[in-house]
């Protein structure tokens, strides 16, 4: 078996354990990330690596943690979140008290977090619901934790830091009326359904992983998610080629409306 070949049916056999379809995912890079791991390893082939995985779960655990890619921080750019704040939280409020937000690819809960404290400005902390989802059960567990490193917490605003966390020796603990606004389920953009009637979906710096096609079928399925003047939110190198396409139209920078 050559080496593509064995990639190949490394990825079918993964599918099938994880229900992850790395196919589509961008090959080049995703293939560079897991040959590194398994060289590192000590395994000369996919099929070798696969064998011991079904072995060894601490192997089968860091191969996991290699291919979802788990990097975030509070007020991720944080210069987009001001626009969000200032522009597109005010426009979907008009003429209402409540609205129904969606961070895909949450990862370990930084994204979802910084959404509850900004929206805490507009509306009470009982009123904001917000469905957080990921892949990956680990960064879920760590989300659900809420206990972060000061690194996660450079760009956000010290007044955000004193008001919603508790420092604990190194770590940084969110409060828990911060934590009550999100609920944090499995989620695999790729495979399952998606959320219904939102008002404010964000989904930032996980689609560069994917394939065009897996692009389009994600931007597709978004956009059915979102109710009409629903908003859009992507991560600043994720702009969308075509919006209209999607039935999107430009808000600002990296914001898109449903029509
Ligand atoms: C780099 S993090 C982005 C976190 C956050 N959205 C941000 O911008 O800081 C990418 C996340 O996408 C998740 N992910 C990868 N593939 C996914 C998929 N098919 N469905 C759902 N989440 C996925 C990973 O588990 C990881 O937590």
């Amino acid at each position: 078996m050559t080496e593509a070949q064995g990639y190949k049916e490394f990825v079918k056999l993964i599918h099938k354990k994880t229900g992850i379809d790395l196919s589509l995912y961008k090959e080049a890079q995703m293939k560079r990330r897991l040959t590194s791991l398994r060289d590192r390893r000590g395994f000369e082939t996919f099929p070798r690596y696969f064998e011991a995985i079904g072995r060894e779960p601490k192997l089968f655990h860091e191969l996991l943690d290699r291919m979802t890619i788990n990097v975030s921080e509070f007020y991720r750019n944080r210069q987009r979140f001001d626009v969000l704040e200032n522009k597109v939280i005010p426009m979907l409020l008009q003429g209402k008290k409540k609205i129904r937000v969606w961070s895909a690819a949450c990862s370990t809960g930084e994204e979802p977090y910084t959404l509850a404290m900004i929206l805490s400005k507009f509306i009470p902390l009982s009123q904001i619901e917000i469905i957080a989802t990921d892949l990956d059960d680990n960064a879920l567990e760590r989300a659900q934790k809420g206990v972060y490193s000061e690194r996660s917490l450079k760009e956000a605003p010290a007044e955000s830091v004193h008001k919603f966390f508790k420092k604990e020796g190194a770590f940084y603990h969110i409060a828990p009326e911060i934590k009550q606004c999100v609920t944090f389920k499995k989620h695999n953009l790729l495979a399952d359904p998606y959320q219904k009637d939102c008002d404010l979906i964000v989904c930032r710096n996980v689609m560069i992983y994917f394939t065009e096609e897996a692009k389009e079928e994600i931007y597709r399925n978004f956009s059915k998610s979102l109710k009409k003047d629903g908003v859009f939110f992507v991560g600043s190198t994720e702009q969308i080629f075509s919006p209209n396409k999607y039935g999107f139209d430009v808000y600002d920078t990296f914001f898109y409306k449903k029509r």
